[in-house]
C-alpha cells in the first residue's frame, strides 16, 4: 500500500514538473530547435540517422563529435571543412559547407547540441557564447598558433621527430616561392616525403576551415623565421591565392581510374613516362604539366572535356604530391587558365 502512495505522489510531482517545464518553454525566449535545423540543413548529407554515407562522414558514434572540447566542431560548422578526415578508421574527403552566413550563433549552438546528444552521442552541449567567441577574428600570433596547433607533431624546436618532418632548415619551408608550403598547410599532405635526406611517410592534417587565411599567413610567417629559418613573410593574399582546396583523395581515385593504366599505380611509368621524380611534374609552375594533361601529346590522351576542371586540379595535385614528388597544389583556377 505504502508503495502505491509513493508512486502516486511521485506521479503528481513528475506531472507538475512536465507542466512547469513545458510552460517555461512556451513563455521563454524561443530557443532554436536543433533537430529541426539539422533536418533542414544537414540531413541531406549526414542523413537523418546521423550515419552519413559516401563522402559524408557519420556524426553518430563519431569520436570527434563526442569529445569534450567543442572548438573544432564549431570551427567546422562555422567555416566549412575540406580534405581528408579520418572517422572510425575510414577516410572521407568531401566538402562540408560553411554556415557562417546561413545560421546564427544560437542556431549553430542548437544544432551542434542536438548532434552531440542524438543517436546515443553523449558530448556536452554547445553554448551560444562559445560560437560567438569562435566567430570573432582570430587574435593569436603566429608563434601562439604554432605552439597550440603544430608543435605536438613538429616539436616546439621545429626539429620534428622520426615520424614528423623538421620545419627548421627545411627547403620547402624556406623556398623563395612559399606556395608549395602554403599548399601543404591548406590542403594537408600524405605519402612519402624526403627532407634533407631523411624519409617520412605520414599524414599532415588539412587546416582549411580550421584556421583563417590570416592565421595561416601568421603561422607560415612564423615557421619561415623561427629556429634560424630566414625566409620572407607570407601574406594573407598569398594564402588566399592558393584557392579553394582540392582533395588529394579525389585525385587518387581519378588517377587510379584514368592514368594508372599507362603511368602505373606507383607512378613509375609504363606506356607513359614515370611521373614519380619527373622534373616536369616537380617544377613550381604547373602550367606545362596541365597543358599536357588538357591537350594531350603523342600517346598521351587529351583530357579536356573528359574530366571536370576540379578533377584535373585534384589529379594534378595528387601526382605532384605522391611517390616523393613535392610540388605545390594545383587549383581549379590554374586549370581554367590553360587555353
Ligand atoms: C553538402 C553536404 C554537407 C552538408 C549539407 C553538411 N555537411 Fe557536415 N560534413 C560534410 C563533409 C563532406 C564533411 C567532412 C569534411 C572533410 O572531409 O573535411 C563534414 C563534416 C562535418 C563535421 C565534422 C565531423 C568530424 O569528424 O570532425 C561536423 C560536426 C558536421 N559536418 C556537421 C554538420 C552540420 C551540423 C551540418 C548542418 C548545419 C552539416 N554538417 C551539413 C558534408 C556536409
Ligand atoms: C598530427 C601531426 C601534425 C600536425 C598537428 C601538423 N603537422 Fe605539418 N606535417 C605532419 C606530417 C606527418 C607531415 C609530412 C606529411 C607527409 O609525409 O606527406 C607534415 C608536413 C608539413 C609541412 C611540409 C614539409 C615538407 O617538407 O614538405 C609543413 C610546411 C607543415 N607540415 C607545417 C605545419 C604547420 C604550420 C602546422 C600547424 C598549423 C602543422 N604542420 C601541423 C604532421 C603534422
Ligand atoms: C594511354 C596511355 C596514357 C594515359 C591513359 C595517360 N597518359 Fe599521361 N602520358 C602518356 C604518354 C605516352 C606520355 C608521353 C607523351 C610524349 O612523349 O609526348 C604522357 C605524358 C604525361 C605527362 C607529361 C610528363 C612529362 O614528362 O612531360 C603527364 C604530366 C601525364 N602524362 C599525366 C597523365 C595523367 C594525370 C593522366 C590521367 C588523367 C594520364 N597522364 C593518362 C600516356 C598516357
Amino acid at each position: 500500500m505504502k508503495i502505491y502512495v509513493t508512486l502516486f505522489v511521485a506521479g503528481i510531482i513528475v506531472t507538475g514538473l512536465i507542466l512547469a517545464n513545458s510552460g517555461s518553454r512556451v513563455m521563454g525566449a524561443q530557443a532554436p530547435d536543433g533537430k529541426a535545423i539539422f533536418l533542414v540543413n544537414c540531413a541531406v548529407c549526414h542523413q537523418a540517422t546521423g550515419q552519413g554515407g559516401g563522402p559524408y562522414p557519420p556524426l553518430a558514434a563519431n569520436p570527434d563529435v563526442n569529445q569534450v572540447d567543442s572548438a573544432n566542431l564549431i570551427q567546422t560548422v562555422l567555416n566549412g571543412r575540406t580534405g581528408p578526415i579520418m572517422v572510425n578508421g575510414t577516410q572521407y574527403g568531401g566538402n562540408m559547407p560553411s554556415w557562417r552566413g546561413e545560421l546564427s550563433n544560437a542556431e549553430i549552438a542548437a544544432v551542434l547540441t542536438y548532434v552531440r546528444t542524438a543517436w546515443h552521442n553523449s558530448g556536452p552541449s554547445v553554448s551560444e557564447d562559445q560560437v560567438a567567441a569562435a566567430r570573432a577574428p582570430e587574435a593569436l600570433s603566429g608563434a601562439q598558433l604554432f605552439a597550440t596547433k603544430c608543435a605536438t607533431c613538429h616539436q616546439p624546436t621545429g626539429q620534428g621527430t622520426n615520424t614528423y618532418p623538421p620545419l627548421a632548415s627545411n627547403p620547402v619551408v624556406l623556398a623563395a616561392d612559399p606556395s608549395a608550403m602554403i599548399g601543404v598547410i591548406v590542403n594537408g599532405r600524405t605519402g612519402p616525403l624526403n627532407v634533407n635526406g631523411k624519409s617520412f611517410n605520414n599524414q599532415m592534417p588539412t587546416w582549411k576551415g580550421q584556421l583563417t587565411d590570416a592565421s595561416i599567413a601568421a603561422v607560415a610567417t612564423y615557421i619561415r623565421s623561427a629556429w634560424g629559418n630566414n625566409a620572407s613573410p607570407v601574406t594573407e593574399e598569398q594564402v588566399a591565392a592558393i584557392g579553394s582546396p582540392v582533395s588529394v583523395q579525389v585525385g587518387a581515385s581519378v588517377y587510379a581510374k584514368n592514368c594508372a593504366a599507362c603511368h602505373q599505380a606507383n607512378g613509375e611509368g609504363g606506356v607513359g613516362p614515370a611521373l614519380a621524380g619527373n622534373p616536369h611534374v616537380n617544377i613550381a609552375n604547373p602550367t606545362p604539366m596541365l597543358t599536357t594533361i588538357l591537350q594531350g601529346r603523342n600517346e598521351m590522351p587529351s583530357w579536356r572535356g573528359q574530366l571536370a576542371a576540379s578533377d584535373i586540379a585534384a589529379v594534378a595535385t595528387f601526382v605532384r604530391s605522391s611517390w616523393g614528388n613535392n610540388a605545390g597544389p594545383v587549383t581549379v583556377q590554374d586549370v581554367k587558365a590553360i587555353k
